[in-house]
């Protein structure tokens, strides 16, 4: 089978594609014909060494992927060759197939594209996650939303509207906030441009934000920090823009606001019953109509280079996937 390798940590331009023996699935594990493959922040980070998990070299980047079961491993029940699943591999997915924990696999509802599903699980995981279960967001609250127009971003766009908040997409661009717009935000802000705070300001008439939710970092982090509103919740997602931030311990203080951190991946594994819950709520709002999960442009597996190298340079708008075929 073809596969997507890296060698050595570094750059989109270091990976390559090669002919691989097809992976056995061990006990607990199914392998899986990937129809298509989410394309993440962290597959970049991952390849870069500069992620919390750093499988040996060489390896196949890709976290995410649906498709066909076509094996599985000792001890698996409930899954069977011929199925159609989501899963999260965390490696491995840039392929032809994969293997995955069966307790990571979801299987599809018929008549779901493979490509939607391969953008779904990680991102909506994650800001579910972060405003459902972390930030106990509620109806009638207002949540600001940096990276907006991203893969988590827009997912949180999606969800917080679902709950019932009103949202202020905030992004680099007005392209990608027309995106955000189409997708439900009630407010805009082009950080590029404006002055956030300000502008933060006056579109919550000083009250400040109950939630923010914060997948850039660097320089946006302190100024966000300092618009929140009274008994505020950051979200702490990630740090797109490279930098991590250090704020000043008297700003949460000062708002009696919390600082909260959001790690889906050990969540996941930990809760799996509430991830669960969560991926069941999530499902549920699909079917509504309330989520619309944007694929804005498919690669294949030669194109993995480029499809990281536009992650790294802002271009992707909402979620990216890889087809093998
Ligand atoms: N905590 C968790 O459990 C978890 C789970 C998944 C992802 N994450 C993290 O969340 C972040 C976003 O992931 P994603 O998959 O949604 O990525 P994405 O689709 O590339 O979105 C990231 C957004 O960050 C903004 N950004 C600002 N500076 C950037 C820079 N220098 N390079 C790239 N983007 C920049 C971009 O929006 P503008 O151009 O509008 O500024 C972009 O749309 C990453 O840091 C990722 O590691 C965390």
């Amino acid at each position: 089978m073809r596969a997507v390798q890296c060698q050595q940590w570094g750059g989109p331009e270091l990976l390559t594609v090669a002919e691989l023996p097809l992976p056995e699935p061990g006990p607990g594990q199914v392998r899986i014909k990937v129809a298509a493959a989410g394309v993440n922040f962290p597959d970049l980070l991952i390849i870069q060494n500069k992620y919390q998990m750093q499988p040996p070299l060489p390896f196949t980047p890709g976290a995410e992927v649906a498709g066909e079961i076509t094996a599985v491993g000792e001890g698996v029940t409930g899954l069977k060759p011929g199925m159609k699943v989501a899963a999260l591999c965390m490696i491995g997915g840039f392929a032809e197939e994969c293997l995955a924990a069966a307790a990571a696999c979801m299987p599809l509802p018929p008549g779901v594209p493979a490509t939607l599903a391969a953008a779904f699980v990680l991102a909506y995981g994650t800001s579910w996650h972060a405003l459902r279960d972390r930030a106990e967001l509620k109806a009638g609250e207002t949540v600001l939303i940096l990276g907006a127009a991203g893969g988590v971003g827009l997912a949180a766009v999606e969800i917080a509207k679902a709950i019932g908040a009103t949202v202020i997409a905030a992004a680099s661009s007005e392209a990608k906030l027309a995106v955000c717009t189409e997708h439900g935000a009630d407010h805009t802000i082009n950080y590029s441009e404006a002055d956030l705070r300000a502008e933060v300001k006056k579109l919550t008439e000083g009250r400040g934000p109950d939630v923010i939710f914060d997948p850039v970092g660097g320089r946006f982090a302190e100024p966000a920090f300092r618009s929140i509103g009274w008994r505020g919740r950051y979200l702490v997602i990630g740090f797109a823009d490279g930098e991590v931030p250090s704020l000043p311990m008297n700003l949460p203080l000062l708002k009696g606001a919390s600082l909260v951190g959001v790690f889906w991946g050990e969540f996941a594994k930990r809760e799996p019953k509430n991830n669960a819950a969560g991926m069941a709520e999530l499902m549920g709002w699909v079917a509504g109509g309330q989520l619309r999960p944007r694929v804005s442009h498919q690669y294949s597996l030669e194109e993995v280079p480029q499809a990281l190298r536009d992650m790294g340079e802002r271009k992707v708008v909402g979620k990216v996937v890889v087809v093998p075929g």
